[in-house]
């Protein structure tokens, strides 16, 4: 099977090559790029006026399954995915039983290759059952291809145990997700501590909760040598520290997602739960801090943390609401809206950070990049396109998004993986 692809502004964030170029795909991979390929196709895609970049690769999304199918499976949440132009998702381990064994990654792996559309990498749990108390089988997550471990939904608070776990990581040559958060420090917050907060009658999250376990997480990675990513950066002093951290050459990577680069507390027009995320919406200092880091390549990743939870658990005061959001089919229209458009970042750098970075952190060296003998994992994201998000029309069983009726620029056409069309508008 051959598909031509036609006439498309192409960018390769790996050889930094980008222009008007077709691309011509064979079976599962990329076999040709160049100016005007000639060859017959068994089907050609207008790719005029659009850009096509390799698949976005989403380190974080929580698919659910299994045991909580009611908020996402594999099949809704991969064609939520690919509708959004993502063609490679990491699941986080904190479903019902957690992912915290072996047995349950390939289960989920090979359940994946039938029931969702586009590639999924089961991340396995640190501890077992995400209680903090015994290190999972890390090892044996590891032969089975979990690619990276991770608490997320907490922290490990434990740093003795956790040191040992990045021990094991290291030894095994898979990365840390850390999702930053001193559970101790919470207090029964549930958004930013700030006067809309107070306004709000709402016990509020501050900045400090995230940023000591940036800072200790970035000293046990220094300690162990382990690769560490930092899951939701959401404030100044992450960035900062992220910096620093860089500086000093170790080997960390951290994430911004949309919600975070986006919105700020002024956002919250009233007490509704689709506001509530952790970590929260924060200042308009950190919005700024997060997108100067994006821009200056502080910040290596876009991801969605794509949370889908049901109806019940969200349209409710922000006191009872779950944490979370959907981020999967908006995550391409707010990136090229808000970062792209204003000039924040190029468009290169939106492909470094939704797919080459991405791929480069989970060791993948045939994704994240449009050249010969790469896997076709391509998306063809159409730029003119105007359009207020309608939650409506998500394919994720999750509604939950406060970005319904915002007005964005940008739609994916066409998403393919391994060369198969699976999704077009
Ligand atoms: O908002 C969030 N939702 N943050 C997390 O860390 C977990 C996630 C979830 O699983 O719903
Ligand atoms: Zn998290
Ligand atoms: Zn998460």
């Amino acid at each position: 099977m051959k598909i031509l692809i036609q006439n498309g502004y192409v960018l390769d964030p790996e050889t930094k090559r980008e222009g008007v170029l077709d691309v011509l795909v064979e079976d599962d991979k990329i076999v040709k790029v160049a100016d005007k390929i000639e060859d017959a196709a068994d089907r050609v895609i207008d790719a005029s006026g659009c850009y096509v970049m390799p698949g976005f690769i989403d380190l974080h999304v929580h698919l659910r399954d299994p045991g909580l199918e009611y908020k996402e499976t594999l099949e809704t949440g991969g064609k939520a995915a690919a509708r959004g132009g993502v063609t490679t998702v990491c699941a986080m381990p904190n479903t019902k039983p957690v992912t915290d064994n072996a047995e349950m990654i390939t289960s989920i792996h090979e359940r994946a290759k039938t029931e969702c559309p586009v590639n999924v990498i089961q991340i396995g749990a640190i501890t077992v059952g995400q209680l903090g108390e015994e290190l999972a089988d890390i090892e044996g997550m590891a032969k089975a291809g979990c690619h990276a471990i991770s608490e997320d939904g907490k922290s490990v608070m434990n740093a003795s145990l956790y040191r040992k776990a990045m021990k094991i990581a290291k030894e095994n040559n898979i990365s840390i997700f850390a999702h930053c958060e001193d559970i101790t420090m919470v207090e029964g917050g549930v958004m930013h501590a700030d006067e809309k907060a107070q306004a709000l009658g709402l016990k509020g999250i501050t900045n400090a909760v995230e940023d000591v376990i940036v800072a200790r997480d970035i000293l046990l990675a220094k300690e162990t040598g382990v690769r560490l990513h930092l899951c939701h950066c959401s404030t100044e002093d992450s960035v900062k520290l992220v910096e620093a951290a860089k500086k000093e050459g170790l080997p960390v990577t951290a994430e911004v997602c949309p919600h975070h680069f986006v919105m700020t507390t002024d956002d919250i027009t009233e007490d509704d739960g689709n506001f509530k995320m952790n970590p929260p919406l924060r200042g308009k200092c950190d919005v700024e801090a997060l997108k100067a880091g994006l821009k200056a390549d502080i910040m290596d990743v876009i991801a969605t943390d794509h949370a889908p939870h049901s109806a019940e658990e969200k349209n409710c005061s922000m006191r009872r609401a779950a944490f979370g959001i959907v981020g999967l089919e908006t995550m391409a229209a707010l990136t090229y809206t808000e970062l792209v458009e204003p000039g924040i970042l190029t468009l290169m750098q939106m492909a470094e950070k939704t797919s080459y970075n991405p791929a480069k952190i989970l060791g993948l060296d045939d994704k994240g990049a449009i050249a010969e003998g790469k896997v076709a994992d391509i998306v063809v994201f159409d730029p003119t396109k105007e359009y207020a998000i309608d939650k409506n029309t998500f394919l994720s069983k999750g509604k939950n998004t406060p970005f319904h009726g915002r007005k964005v620029k940008g739609e994916v056409a066409y998403t393919l993986v391994s060369g198969n069309v699976v999704y077009e508008r």
